[in-house]
């Protein structure tokens, strides 16, 4: 099957060189005006401009795709999310509004532990069906790759369970998915006093069934005050590599603690939220492979001070954005709204935040060979735009969904 996408207003993304971003080069985002694209089978075998495109060979495809008006993007690259789960915690959000603290609502038993029990109560099937629904919206939101979390389990059974789940979601779903294990995501409560116990079992119950199965491709730990600390986390992740399973943290959320020298230490993919940076902290992970994964709608939702976004480009940190799609701190996985708000609170240009979106966090999630970009050999991944007049005006018009249609593998889904 082959198909010709002719009179692209502007293909977004023609990269030759296949690299982490860093700096100045973040903000170069190569497109070409007036375009066309080839695809063979699921993959992009030639673009370039209609003026190139031989008047013969239009004839020559089983598909002709007019295009006109339409910027083309690579989709989105979600590297942090915690699609699966069950239930909703409206109700936390509005006892929030009412003035109720972080404790106060743990008190009442909310927070991850609320999570943790609604999803014990649910079934495999339940919690397959909700997530799909999810990916499904996902989808037509622009999201082509996805990472997925465990971590509302808690126990052997449920973490299994979730990550049965997101096996089932790769096999059946043309996105591309990671899955990542976070079963330190918190302490369960009958193991608050009793961190060795929760440990063990992470490391000595856990693990072998997960590596046996081939349930994961990361591991995960909330590295906060109050959850895991940088020795534990690092006993984790060491038993974790063990199995093959490289690091992707939650660190530096609330408090800075060390999370970002270990993670560098440790060569973690990513470190991911760093709302709260020190300048020692941007200097090092400047200096490491780690890429840091800014979550803008989790400090959006929290209402945390943002991401210093800026000092860490201008500094050379390699970043990438992310939903942290979760019914605690983000109950939304819209990356536009992730790339507009990036823009808009943490001062990136429109060309930053789409190839932190995109090429960055392809990288993000080790899929940077296959999609983020628009290259011969990658999938046939894109976002086709409603009629636009600039890049700029996506991030400018948060809010308004600019996607007419959105093609995964050489296909318009639905
Ligand atoms: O990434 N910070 C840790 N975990 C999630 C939130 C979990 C929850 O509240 O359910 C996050 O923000
Ligand atoms: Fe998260």
């Amino acid at each position: 099957m082959s198909t010709l996408i002719k009179n692209i207003q502007c293909l977004v993304g023609t990269r030759i060189e296949n690299e982490l971003l860093r700096s100045k080069d973040l903000s170069i985002l190569p497109c070409i005006e007036n375009a066309y694209l080839i695809i063979e089978g699921k993959n992009i075998s030639a673009y370039g401009s209609m003026d190139d495109l031989k008047e013969t060979s239009k004839h020559s495809f089983d598909e002709v795709i007019d295009a006109k008006g339409s910027f083309l993007l690579p989709t989105w690259c979600d590297s942090h999310t915690h699609l699966v789960f069950a239930g909703s915690r409206e109700n936390e959000f509005v006892d929030k509004l009412n003035g109720l603290s972080y404790a106060e609502i743990a008190a009442k038993g909310g927070g991850i532990l609320n999570s943790a029990k609604k999803l014990n109560d649910a079934t495999e099937e339940e919690l397959f069906l909700t997530a799909w629904k999810r990916l499904e919206e996902l989808s037509k939101l622009g999201t082509g790759a996805i990472e997925i979390k465990s971590g509302y389990g808690l126990t052997l059974d449920a973490e299994i369970k979730m990550l049965r789940v997101i096996k089932k979601l790769k096999e059946k779903s043309s996105l591309t998915i990671k899955s990542t294990f976070l079963g330190a995501h918190t302490f369960p409560l009958e193991f608050k006093e009793n961190h060795e116990g929760y440990i063990n079992i992470l490391i000595n119950e856990m693990l072998p069934v997960i590596a046996k199965e081939k349930l994961a491709d990361y591991i995960d730990v909330f590295c906060e005050i109050g959850f895991f600390s940088v020795d534990e986390m690092e006993r984790i992740c060491k038993a974790g590599l063990q199995w093959g399973l490289k690091p992707k943290l939650h660190i530096n959320q609330l408090n800075s603690i060390g999370g970002i020298q270990s993670a560098v230490k440790m060569n973690a993919i990513s470190a991911d939220h760093l709302e709260t940076m020190t300048d020692a902290d941007i200097a090092d992970l400047s200096n490491s492979n780690t890429i840091g994964t800014l979550l803008p709608t989790a400090a959006f939702f929290l209402r945390m001070p943002f991401q210093p976004a800026r000092q860490m480009i201008d500094r050379g940190c390699a970043i990438a954005l992310a939903s942290d799609y979760n019914p605690g701190s983000s109950p939304s996985g819209n990356m536009n709204f992730v790339v507009a708000l990036s823009c808009i609170q943490m001062k990136m240009l429109p060309e930053e935040a789409i190839n932190a979106a995109t090429i960055n966090a392809a990288f993000a999630m080790e899929v940077e060979k296959e999609l983020g970009s628009v290259q011969i050999g990658k999938k046939a991944n894109f976002i086709f735009t409603k009629p636009l007049h600039s890049l700029s005006y996506i991030p400018y018009s948060f809010g308004t969904n600019l996607i007419d249609r959105v093609m995964i593998n050489g296909e318009f889904i639905n």
